[in-house]
């Protein structure tokens, strides 16, 4: 794969399903999961096997009807997450293996607070755990992903250790997370520079960032990330996630797509899809998405102040920096409310059929006025009312 090729490694069905209250029967992992193969993502982590028998199940599925397109197309590799015990990797790999390209993911802790007051582990006993179990992951597939949780507070000289280690037992890509979202984007690009810079080995295997967004930074964070050399990243659709939530998969990807030449990197995301997919996993998982988020809320292409909506009229590129259609929602809004001006309700009530002369025009300006004080949005309804209000008085 060339250089400038980011692999975008979806988790919405994993870590994503880990927000509270977001939990997906069956089928609508699967029906997420045929949303994610048409978006193009080249990895989705479809859960963690050893959670229940029901996400085994689940995760298997996905291998099976998604893994494997009966018409021969994209193959997404499906990923199941295992933490690094025999038991945890054995149901990981029974659930991946029907795809056509599966991949274990394992991981463990490696900074300090983990290691003392979750594993009770020494360095050492992670040191060897980690050759012990991607040896053992290895051993069974041949795509295999190490991740050294809490990396972002990890002592950056023991995490060149761990991962040289897991890169000698047969790790293919290795995966740098910030597991609580405490880095800012300085030091996460620096962490990954310095990992490249530093493991032996490396330079065989894939880089990648997985980031969370405690101080609202993931997506920043992910982006220094691949700019200091990392070539997957681990999103979710619309940013779900444990806590804050996970990076957003289409900040991302529009980041990339939109800043060409700032990053001079790809994906294989069809774009157009982005829209359709985060209202399916708003509707399944029950979380709304706010209406400023980017690129997805009900607001992204929407403009209500006058300035905003006279320069839209006369060119969109004045106040967007991307077109709808290119995440594939339907058209920009000119909302009309308080702040909008005369060109934008001239052009409303054209696009209705009043074509109103000038007088006519400053009498309905004035009453839309008056009523936008009262209400924070004026319908087309409201519209046709003070136009015939104005046009049918006796
Ligand atoms: O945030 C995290 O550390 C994780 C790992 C399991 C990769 O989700
Ligand atoms: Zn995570």
């Amino acid at each position: 794969m060339s250089q400038d090729y980011v692999r975008i490694f979806d988790t919405t069905l994993r870590d994503g399903e880990q927000s509270p209250g977001a939990t997906l029967t069956s089928a609508e992992k699967l029906e997420v999961a045929r949303g994610l193969a048409r978006l193009g993502v080249d990895v989705i982590e479809a859960g963690f096997p050893a959670a229940s028998p029901d996400d085994l199940e689940a995760v298997r599925r996905i291998a099976v009807e998604v893994g494997n397109p009966a018409d021969g197309g994209h193959a997404p590799i499906i990923c199941g997450l295992a933490r690094a015990t025999r038991s945890d990797i054995d149901k990981a790999w029974e659930a991946v293996r029907p795809a056509r390209h599966p991949r274990i993911h394992t991981f463990l802790a490696t900074s300090e607070i983990h290691m003392q007051y979750k594993l009770r582990m020494t360095r050492q006993q992670v040191l060897e755990r980690v050759e012990e179990m991607v040896s053992y992951a290895r051993s069974l597939c041949e795509d295999v992903e190490f991740s050294p949780e809490d990396a972002g507070r990890s002592d950056p000289a023991f995490l060149y250790e761990v991962l040289g280690v897991a890169i000698r037992a047969g790790a293919t890509t290795l995966n740098i997370p910030d597991t609580v979202g405490y880095t800012t984007p300085d030091e996460f690009g620096a962490l990954i520079a310095g990992i490249l810079r530093h493991t032996p080995g490396i330079e065989h295997c894939i880089v990648s960032v997985h980031c969370h967004n405690d101080l609202g930074l993931a997506t920043a964070n992910t982006l220094a990330g691949l700019r200091a050399g990392a070539r997957q990243a681990e999103v979710t659709i619309n940013g779900i996630g444990e806590r804050a939530g996970n990076t957003a998969l289409e900040e991302v990807v529009m980041a990339l797509h939109t800043r060409p030449n700032l990053y001079g990197l790809r994906t294989g995301i069809d774009t157009t899809q982005i829209t359709r997919l985060s209202k399916l996993v708003s509707n399944y998982t029950g979380m709304p998405v706010q209406p400023n988020k980017a690129i997805v809320g009900a607001n992204a292409f929407a403009h209500e102040a006058g300035i905003h909506q006279d320069g839209m009229l006369k060119h969109t590129l004045t106040y967007e920096i991307m077109r709808p259609e290119t995440v594939g929602a339907t058209q920009s809004k000119l909302v009309l409310g308080k702040h909008s001006g005369r060109h934008a309700l001239k052009t409303r009530l054209a696009s209705l059929g009043y074509a109103l002369g000038e007088d006519e025009m400053d009498q309905v300006f004035e009453r839309f006025k008056n009523l936008a004080d009262r209400k924070k949005v004026i319908t087309d309804a409201d519209l046709e009312a003070l136009v015939s209000d104005e046009l049918y008085q006796p």
